[in-house]
C-alpha cells in the first residue's frame, strides 16, 4: 500500500506543482513511486510528458483521473506503488476533499506572503475537518529576511505546524521542471537541492 502525499493549497501559484514534481523525481531514484494530477491545469501531467522524453530519467507513473474515476484510481494507485503523490488544483472542489481525505500527510507550501499565508487558513482547515495531518512548508522563501519572519511569528502565534525545512526561490528548480526532471537530477550538489532533501527527510520523519 502506498503512502499518500497530497499537496494543497488554494492559493494559486504557491508552488503545488513543482513541489511535487521535485518530490517524486527524488523518491522515484529508490521508490516506486506514482503521481496523480487532479488538476485540470494538468500541469504536473505535461512535466510528465516532458520527463517521458528524457533519456535518462527514472520512469514515473502518471494519472490524471478525475471526477468519478478518482476514488477507484486512488485505490488502483495505492495497490502498485509505495508512495502516491497528488497534486491538486488552486482551490477547494470535490476532488482536493477526496484527495486531502486519501492522505497520509498533506504539504500547503507557502511563500511567506500574507495572501499565502490567509489562503493557507482554508487548506488546513480542510485537512483537520478530514482528520488528515498537514504541514506548511515555506517555498521560495529567502533565507532570512523581515517578512519571512513576520509570516514565519503569524504561523506560530496562529499554533500552524509548518515544517523547518523550506525551499528558495531557486532558479534551478524551475529550469529542471522545465525538462521534466527533479533538482536532485539535475543539480544533485546544488544548495536547491540540498533543501529538496531536508524537506524529505523531515517528510520521512514524520510518516514514519
Ligand atoms: N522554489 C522555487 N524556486 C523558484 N521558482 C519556483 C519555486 N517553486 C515554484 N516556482 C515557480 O513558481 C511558479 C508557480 O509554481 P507552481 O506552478 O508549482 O505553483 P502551483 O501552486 O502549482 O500553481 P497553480 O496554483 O497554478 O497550480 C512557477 O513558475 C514555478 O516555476
Ligand atoms: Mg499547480
Amino acid at each position: 500500500m502506498a503512502v499518500i502525499i497530497t499537496v494543497a493549497q488554494q492559493k494559486g501559484g504557491a508552488g503545488k506543482t513543482t513541489l511535487a514534481a521535485n518530490l517524486a523525481a527524488a523518491l522515484a531514484a529508490e521508490r516506486r513511486v506514482a503521481v496523480l494530477d487532479i488538476d485540470p491545469q494538468r500541469s504536473l501531467a505535461r512535466w510528465h510528458a516532458l520527463r517521458a522524453a528524457q533519456s535518462g530519467a527514472v520512469p514515473l507513473a502518471l494519472s490524471d483521473a478525475a471526477g468519478w474515476r478518482l476514488a477507484g484510481e486512488l485505490d488502483r494507485l495505492r495497490q502498485g506503488h509505495d508512495i502516491l503523490l497528488i497534486d491538486s488544483p488552486p482551490q477547494i472542489a470535490t476532488e482536493s476533499r477526496i484527495a486531502v481525505r486519501a492522505a497520509d500527510l498533506v504539504l500547503v507550501p507557502l511563500q511567506p506572503s500574507p495572501p499565502d499565508l490567509w489562503a493557507a487558513e482554508g487548506t488546513l482547515a480542510l485537512a483537520a475537518a478530514e482528520r488528515r495531518p498537514a504541514r506548511l512548508l515555506f517555498n521560495r522563501a529567502p533565507a532570512a529576511g523581515r517578512l519571512r519572519a513576520e509570516v514565519a511569528a503569524e504561523v506560530a502565534r496562529r499554533g500552524w505546524p509548518l515544517l523547518a525545512a523550506a525551499l528558495g526561490n531557486r532558479a534551478a528548480i524551475a529550469a529542471a521542471f522545465a525538462r521534466g526532471l527533479g533538482i536532485t537530477e539535475t543539480a544533485p550538489k546544488s544548495v536547491a537541492a540540498a533543501e529538496l532533501r531536508a524537506v524529505l527527510a523531515e517528510v520521512g520523519r514524520l510518516l514514519r
